[in-house]
């Protein structure tokens, strides 16, 4: 919370430490008479922030970012994020690269000690995307993972379509070694807008514990 000044615009990540995080700003601020302005990365923190009372702002016409507060899928020593398990990690890394401070808020469960656990999230387009899935399988297999499941995101029967109306593919690896040659590899495939590792991004994670102490690393 004290990452946020009411006198300037913030980035809103998305998921359910957001949406709590958003439940408390509406506490500690918009109740007590504090607008606040901020951007958003989903559709989801949109409608849940403006029916709270705050103001959501459009990215362009945001000329400077401080700080993005968001939650993450798993956290590794280095502050590396494996990200998008709620879908949205195109619009999270668009916001969070165009602001000065990407602060993370995590239980301890999402810490880990090498990311990959938890299947990455790639998003692509609908155009070819089974085409792409298989050029990211042939991928995996060049860079040593052996017999990768490479599955796509579902809705209910259907395929989850993301806010910017693309799909995403789930990349079950179980242990990611190198995680810059596996983004960087990833992003070459054509079709692939973005990959769900923020790599260098996170300035700050803030892990909270069950007894409500935190440690920030
Ligand atoms: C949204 O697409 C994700 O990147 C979330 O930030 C991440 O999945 C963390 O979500 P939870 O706070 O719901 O665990």
């Amino acid at each position: 919370m004290e990452f946020i000044d009411p006198m300037k615009i913030f980035g809103l990540g998305t998921g359910s430490t957001v949406n709590f995080l958003i439940h408390k700003i509406h506490r500690n601020y918009i109740l007590k008479g504090q607008p606040l302005n901020a951007v958003s990365t989903s559709r989801e923190t949109t409608n849940l922030a403006t029916s709270l009372g705050i103001n959501i702002v459009d990215l362009d016409q945001v000329d400077e970012l401080d700080v993005v507060i968001d939650g993450a899928d798993e956290v590794d020593p280095e502050k590396n994020l494996i990200k998008g398990g709620g879908g949205a990690l195109l619009m999270e890394k668009i916001v969070a690269s165009c602001s000065k401070q990407l602060i993370i808020i995590v239980d301890s469960s999402k810490i880990v000690s090498n990311l990959g656990k938890f299947p990455l999230p790639v998003e692509v387009v609908q155009f070819g995307s089974e085409r792409i899935k298989a050029s990211i399988e042939r991928f995996l297999i060049s860079m040593g993972y052996q017999m990768p499941k490479v599955t796509f995101r579902r809705a209910a029967s259907n395929k989850y379509v993301t806010d910017q109306y693309n799909y995403i593919l789930d990349l079950h690896l179980d242990e990611i070694l190198d995680p810059n040659t596996l983004s960087l590899g990833l992003l070459q495939i054509v079709g692939v807008v973005e990959v769900g590792l923020f790599i260098d991004m996170a300035s700050k994670v803030i892990i909270g514990n069950d007894d409500g102490s935190c440690k920030v690393i």
